[in-house]
């Protein structure tokens, strides 16, 4: 069974994500089905990254972006492509770090609380087949050493499972 580790408060960021690199491997193991990944995946995130109130996924599902799995409040299902943080992620196909989510023109607000937003393009074979997406409620508190960590968790998640 898996353990979920704690957090300590003296390590650095990449040293977290490095933790992370490996827990998501081992939770991943064996293990090819998406919409199961993606749940342990955001339980993973949410508990282990500090002051989220927001972590999970939207699968790409034909022309826009579904809701799948997360931990937080309930948030809006759909999301046409090139709307949102989310939305602009897939259609500009990049990573984005929102560190004023009211500075961002046309932001959904799923949760009044979010302050500041990550999103990562999930690529599998080369195409994008949904989006991670994680909410702060504090301002700017993802960075490049987040993008940089996130970008790898959603590599070894969309390498374990099998196409959407
Ligand atoms: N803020 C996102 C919508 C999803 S929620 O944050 C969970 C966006 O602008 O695309």
């Amino acid at each position: 069974m898996f353990n979920l580790a704690q957090s300590s408060t003296t390590e650095t960021k990449p040293e977290l994500y490095r933790e992370l690199l490996g827990e998501l491997t081992a939770l991943v193991e064996g293990e090819r089905d998406p919409v199961a990944n993606m749940a342990n995946t955001a339980a993973l995130l949410f508990h282990r990254l500090p002051a989220l109130n927001w972590a999970g996924f939207y699968r790409l599902i034909g022309d826009g972006l579904l809701l799948g799995p997360f931990q937080g409040k309930p948030a809006c299902i759909r999301i046409p492509i090139g709307k949102g943080v989310c939305g602009t992620a897939v259609a500009q196909r990049t990573s984005i770090v929102v560190p004023d989510v009211n500075a961002f023109p046309g932001h959904i607000a799923c949760d009044s609380a979010s302050r500041s937003e990550l999103v990562v393009p999930l690529i599998q074979d080369g195409r994008i087949t949904g989006v991670l997406d994680l909410d702060s409620p504090e301002r700017a508190r993802f960075d490049e050493d987040d993008r940089r960590g996130c970008e790898q968790l959603a590599a070894i998640l969309m390498k374990a499972c099998a196409p959407l």
